[in-house]
């Protein structure tokens, strides 16, 4: 059954590929944002963000006449039997979740949503909002529904349309039904259970992978300490049903827009609710950590002992956004692990396939970007390797050794084949591994 009429209030990365994706299901969709720029664009069918697919799939939807996109939230509300709310909800003061953008959203349309329609909360949203977010609306007529969603940056279209779960939480079973079944054609698993645990599920997911990946980079420290080897061990260990190969490659730490928000978030959540949650201060504690050991990896690789001086010490980074396949900045482990390097005195030289020199972002203030990875690499110390780019392992490590001052390279995600580096005259030092 197809929808007349679904507004998706919010064009960020999470509502543009809710509206497109559910527009190439069937669903007759408008999409709203505040940014009159940014809705001229996509109205011509142009994506400003980097998610393979979307493009594509936003003028499929708009040749069909089953996507459009209308300035502000109240025009797309209009007539409308579901209202998806996917707007921002940053970390705010303390690490809480700041909902102003969801409230001042319900502010302006509350009055004007259709009698019967359903509001989605999309967005990641504390405990307690549905909820909140039902008293902000005082309707009888208009149904709150949390359905939270579980897309990762880059592979967002892949993710809507390929779920592992569908999870709809409301205390009104017809609601939660309808959202539901938007999503039947997809066949996934579906649990439907009212707004809290709803809201809990997405909180619990990010925490878990995020405690999954701190466990990970801590075993990698012990192979390191012990001399065994970190692939083989995850390996050993991901075989295992129960745990699974995925979200076991160690790195520099986990960043983006999602976990370090979504763990402060649940000590907040925790805390409120008088529960001292110290597995998600640990896996935080833990994060923290591991971008320093990859400032201490890098000193030891090239003064050759433990403590020594980074002080003008030119280094090469290759990859600055938080993961490969974005080009995202938002709590870059690279960033923070860049920064950390400048503190200690070294001067950096960057690449990242997804930047261009000049970006003016500032961020990456205090890092000479450049172009190409073999201009990173001249004269330095060491070529440092933060994001996991595909392209890393394919680069003339040859043309490499002939330009760097010293041929050492960090390979803080165990990116690289280490026999084809060493081959070209590198000496290798990775995570965990020997
Ligand atoms: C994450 C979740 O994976 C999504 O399920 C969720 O929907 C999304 O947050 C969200 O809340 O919106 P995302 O932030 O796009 O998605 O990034 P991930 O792919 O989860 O990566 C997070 C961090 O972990 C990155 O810094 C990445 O490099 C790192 N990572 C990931 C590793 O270090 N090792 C791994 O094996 C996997």
């Amino acid at each position: 059954m197809f929808v007349r009429r679904i507004a998706v209030i919010g064009t960020g990365y999470v509502g543009l590929t809710t509206g497109a994706c559910l527009a190439s299901l069937g669903h007759h969709v408008v999409c709203a944002d505040v940014d009159a720029d940014k809705v001229k664009r996509l109205c011509a069918g142009e994506v400003d963000i980097l998610e393979p697919g979307l493009a594509e799939l936003v003028s499929e939807g708009i040749a069909a006449g089953r996507l459009s996109f209308v300035l502000g939230a109240p025009a797309a509300v209009e007539g409308a039997e579901v209202v998806f709310l996917c707007v921002p909800t940053p970390m705010g003061v303390g690490g809480v979740a700041d909902l102003s953008i969801v409230e001042s959203v319900i502010e302006e349309v509350g009055t004007l949503l259709p009698a019967g329609c359903v509001v989605v909360n999309k967005s990641t949203v504390p405990v307690g909002s549905a909820q909140r977010t039902a008293e902000l609306i005082e309707r009888d007529d208009v149904a709150v529904v949390s359905n939270p969603e579980f897309l990762r940056e880059g592979s967002a279209v892949h993710d809507f349309l390929n779920p592992d779960r569908i999870v709809v939480g409301c205390d009104q079973q017809d609601a939660a039904e309808r959202v539901a079944a938007l999503y039947a054609r997809l066949g996934a698993p579906t649990v439907l259970t009212d707004a809290a645990s709803a809201e809990l599920v997405k909180y619990a997911a990010n925490c878990f992978l995020a405690m999954k990946l701190s466990y990970v980079n801590a075993i990698a420290e012990l192979c390191d300490r012990l001399g065994a080897d970190i692939s083989d061990v995850t390996e050993g260990m991901g075989y295992d049903k129960r745990i699974g190969q995925a979200f076991l490659q160690p790195g520099p730490g986990w960043g983006g827009s999602c976990l370090p928000k979504d763990t402060s978030a649940m000590l907040q959540l925790a805390d409120a609710a008088d529960f001292e949650f110290r597995l998600i201060r640990a896996t935080i504690d833990t994060n923290n950590r591991q971008r320093q050991r990859m400032v201490e990896k890098v000193r030891l690789a090239v003064t050759g002992k433990r403590g020594g001086s980074l002080s003008k010490v030119r280094l090469g980074v290759l990859g600055l956004t938080f993961k490969a396949g974005t080009d995202d900045l938002r709590d870059s482990p690279a960033l923070a692990v860049a920064a950390l390097l400048r503190q200690a005195g070294a001067k950096l030289v960057g690449y990242d396939p997804a930047l261009r020199s000049g970006d003016v972002r500032a961020d990456l203030d205090g890092i000479t970007l450049v172009d190409d990875p073999y201009q990173a690499a001249e004269g330095v110390e060491a070529v440092v390797v933060l994001t996991e780019w595909a392209e890393f392992r394919s680069l003339d490590w040859s043309k490499l050794a002939g330009v760097v001052a010293r041929p050492v390279v960090v390979d803080t995600r165990n990116l690289l084949d280490p026999d084809v580096v060493r081959r070209a005259g590198f000496e290798w030092n990775g995570l965990g591994r020997r």
